[in-house]
């Protein structure tokens, strides 16, 4: 398993591309179910990307990706309904196929995804909102079957009681082909939603309330062709930054957009973070020294659940206290003990963990876990004193791109190790 080496100590200075939004890219793909041909472009290239073209082509759609211009056309209609477990296991936005499969099919089989390391991630909401819309839903050795009555999906008021950004895709997808009108009350405002209204919109589905917790949707007939670019990354964006800020360096982040990043921009500019948006994208610096800042994880535009690792790393290094907790997953605390093994000083208790900050970690071999406690724990070896070895880097691979030719392109001392 390759692995990343990092000495640390080096300031970060120059420009960093951002990539695609891979958590926009994920509901955008299965879009194509609905309608087409789509034509994605600014697709970064992932390997969870590449897992969501496997499980198109395998559902039976022309898949046409070049990875080297970053664009994905998708044509062609479901010849199957049945999205396998060897494939949903891996990744578990392969969910986000089962709504546009019973809204054009009437029908779909797909393997339930089961928890991953961060948490145990049911998918009930999904769920009972197809069962709002008059599908029936039945589990079967380990299989969502999922039917609609007989005419299709119907139009229904669908209320989440808690908010849900796969949830509301998934519905918000079923809906532009269900007869008559839905509303979704408590949907996720995250910027991948909007991303992919906007993108629906264009293959012809009808929307409103965009970036608004109430979405109506009026159903169609059908979805045409469409062509439309994936959004800049906020969270490979938000990463950076704390790159930037964790090395005291002074990066432009191409690209960027400061309004995408919510509550994180204000976050860490109490932290003490320069943040200004340029022509071409987000500039950031590192103004003094750095602040203890407590926060909280929230649904957007709240502090962005998949933040909170990296944060807990530039926390490490600064002045004071910080206390982080985690209100959307149960188990996202993983990278504590590998922080804790290059120096920093985190307490967690449930939900809530306190971090100490200390003048300088050192660098050491740490294990990744997750997407995000991986990224985490490259950020602190940005930091730290020495060398940090990285293990596990798959994790990575699946949401970053060019992760380390993008930071070693602005100074710091990255590779990757094959093995
Ligand atoms: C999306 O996951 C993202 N993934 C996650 O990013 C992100 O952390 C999460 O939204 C929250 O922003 C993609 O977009 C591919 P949720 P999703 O449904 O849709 C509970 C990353 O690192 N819940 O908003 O699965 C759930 O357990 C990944 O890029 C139910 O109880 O998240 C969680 O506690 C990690 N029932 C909370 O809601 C349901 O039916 C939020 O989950 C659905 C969710």
């Amino acid at each position: 398993m390759d692995r990343i080496r990092i000495r640390g100590g080096r300031r970060l200075s120059g420009t960093i591309p951002v990539s695609g939004a891979k958590n926009a890219v994920l509901a955008l793909m299965p879009a194509a179910l609905l309608g087409g041909p789509l034509t994605l472009t600014n697709v970064p290239h992932l390997a969870d990307t590449d897992t969501m073209a496997a499980l198109l082509a395998q559902l039976g759609l022309t898949v046409e990706h070049d990875k080297q211009k970053g664009s994905l056309t998708l044509s062609g209609e479901a010849t199957s309904l049945e999205a396998p477990y060897d494939i949903v296991r891996k990744m578990r936005a392969s969910v986000l196929v089962l709504g546009p499969l019973v809204a054009r099919h009437g029908t779909a089989r797909v393997s339930l995804p089961g928890g991953c390391a961060i948490g145990t991630r049911p998918v009930d909401l999904h769920l009972k909102g197809l069962e709002a819309m008059g599908a029936t839903i039945t589990l079967d050795s380990g299989y969502i079957e999922a039917k609609a009555a007989p005419g299709g999906l119907k139009g229904a008021r669908i209320i989440f009681p808690q908010v849900s950004v796969g949830a509301t895709e998934n519905l918000l997808m079923a809906a532009t082909l269900a007869d008559g009108e839905t509303e979704l009350v408590n949907a996720a405002r995250e910027p991948e939603i909007e991303d992919l209204a906007l993108c629906l919109m264009r293959m012809g589905a009808r929307i409103e309330g965009l970036c608004s917790d109430r979405l109506r949707i009026t159903g169609v007939p059908s979805l045409g062709a469409a062509n439309h670019r994936v959004l800049a990354d906020r969270i490979e964006a938000g990463t950076f930054a704390c790159a930037a800020a964790i090395t005291g360096g002074e990066v432009l982040l191409e690209g960027a957009r400061l309004d995408h990043l919510g509550s994180v921009a204000r976050i860490l500019r109490e932290a003490g973070v320069g943040l200004h948006e340029e022509h071409k994208g987000l500039r950031v610096t590192r103004l003094n020294g750095l602040h203890g800042v407590d926060v909280q994880t929230e649904p957007y535009p709240g502090f962005a659940t998949d933040m909170q690792a990296q944060f807990m790393s530039l926390m490490s290094v600064a002045e004071g206290a910080s206390m982080i907790t985690e209100t959307i997953f149960e188990n996202r605390f993983m990278h504590v003990p590998e922080l804790t093994r290059m120096g920093a000083r985190i307490n967690y208790h449930g939900s809530s963990a306190i971090v100490r900050g200390v003048p300088r970690l050192s660098g050491a071999p740490v294990m990744a876990t997750d997407l995000r406690a991986s990224v985490s724990l490259v950020l602190a070896g940005l930091a730290a004193e020495g060398e940090t070895m990285v293990n596990r880097v798959y994790h990575l691979d699946r949401g970053y791109e060019r992760l380390e030719e993008k930071l070693a392109g602005v100074g710091a001392d990255i590779e990757r190790v094959r093995g």
